[in-house]
C-alpha cells in the first residue's frame, strides 16, 4: 500500500482569540497546495471563525476533543456534530492533557472515536507513555495497550490517524531519540495490523511532543513517521510553516 499523505496538525490547545486568526491566515497563505495535509485545531470558540477565515484554502480545521453524545445535558461540552457544523473535519481525541487533566480512560476515548465517526469527523487518536513508564522499560507495553484500548473495531475502513505523543516530551523541549520513535511507531503499526489486518497499513502514525523547526526534518524524515502533531510551535505561522516544509512530500 502507498504511504498515506503526511499530515501536519497544529494543536492550539487553550490558546487564541480573534487576533490569532492572522496567524492562521498566514499559515493558509504559506501551506503547500499538495503533497502534505496541513491542519489547525484551534479552541472550540475559534473553529467556526477559522473555518470561515480559511475557506477555499487547503488547511483542514479540527477540534481538540468532543463529547461522546450528539447533544444533551452536558454543560460545557461540545459534540462531534457541533464541531462538524462549525466547519471542522478532524478531531484530536485522547490527548494526554485530556487523559491526565480530565480523567479520560481508554474506554472514554473509544466512545469519543465512535462519536467522531458518527459526526463525520476524522479522529486523531493520541497515545503515549509517561516518563516513569519509559524509565521502567514499559513504553511499548503502555502504548500498544492504549492503541488496543482506545481504537474501536468500527474504525475499520475509515480515515483515522494515530499520534504517538510521549507525555514527557509534550511542551518540555525534550524528544525521544530517532531510534526510540521508530521502535514505538513500528509497535503501533504492528498493533494496527493485528487489529485491522491489511487495513492497519493505511493510517498515518504521527509523532508529537516538542516538534520544532529545528528537529522537524529529522523526525519527519523517518519512514515510519507519517506526520506530526504540533503544540506550541503551531501558534506562530513562521515556525509551523517551517515544520510543514520539513515533511517529505507524498
Ligand atoms: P508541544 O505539544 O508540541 O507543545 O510539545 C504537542 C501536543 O501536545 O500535541
Amino acid at each position: 500500500m502507498n504511504a498515506p499523505t503526511p499530515l501536519i496538525a497544529g494543536n492550539w490547545k487553550m490558546n487564541g482569540t480573534a487576533g490569532a486568526l492572522a496567524e492562521a491566515q498566514a499559515i493558509k497563505a504559506g501551506a503547500p497546495a499538495s503533497g502534505v495535509r496541513v491542519a489547525l485545531c484551534p479552541p472550540a470558540t475559534l473553529v467556526e471563525r477559522m473555518s470561515r477565515a480559511l475557506a477555499g484554502g487547503g488547511v483542514i480545521i479540527g477540534g481538540q476533543d468532543c463529547h461522546a453524545e450528539p447533544s444533551g445535558a452536558f454543560t460545557g461540552d461540545v459534540s462531534a456534530e457541533m464541531l462538524a457544523d462549525a466547519g471542522a473535519s478532524l478531531v484530536i481525541l485522547g490527548h494526554s492533557e485530556r487523559r491526565a487533566g480530565h480523567g479520560e480512560s481508554d474506554s472514554d476515548v473509544v466512545a469519543k472515536v465512535e462519536a467522531a465517526l458518527r459526526g463525520g469527523l476524522e479522529p486523531i487518536i493520541c497515545v503515549g507513555e509517561t516518563l516513569d513508564e519509559r524509565e521502567a522499560g514499559r513504553a511499548i507495553e503502555v502504548v500498544t495497550r492504549q492503541v488496543r484500548g482506545s481504537l474501536p473495531a468500527s474504525l475499520a475502513g475509515k480515515a483515522f490517524t494515530v499520534a504517538y505523543e510521549p507525555v514527557w516530551a509534550i511542551g518540555t523541549g525534550l524528544t525521544p531519540s530517532s531510534d526510540d520513535i521508530v521502535e514505538i511507531h513500528q509497535a503501533i503499526r504492528a498493533t494496527l495490523r493485528e487489529m485491522f489486518g491489511a487495513g492497519g497499513d493505511g493510517p498515518a502514525i504521527l509523532y508529537g511532543g516538542s516538534v520544532k523547526p529545528g528537529n522537524a526534518a529529522e523526525i519527519l524524515g523517518l519512514p515510519e513517521v507519517g506526520g506530526a502533531l504540533v503544540g506550541g510551535a503551531s501558534l506562530k505561522a513562521a515556525d509551523f510553516l517551517a515544520i510543514v516544509a520539513g515533511a517529505p512530500k507524498a
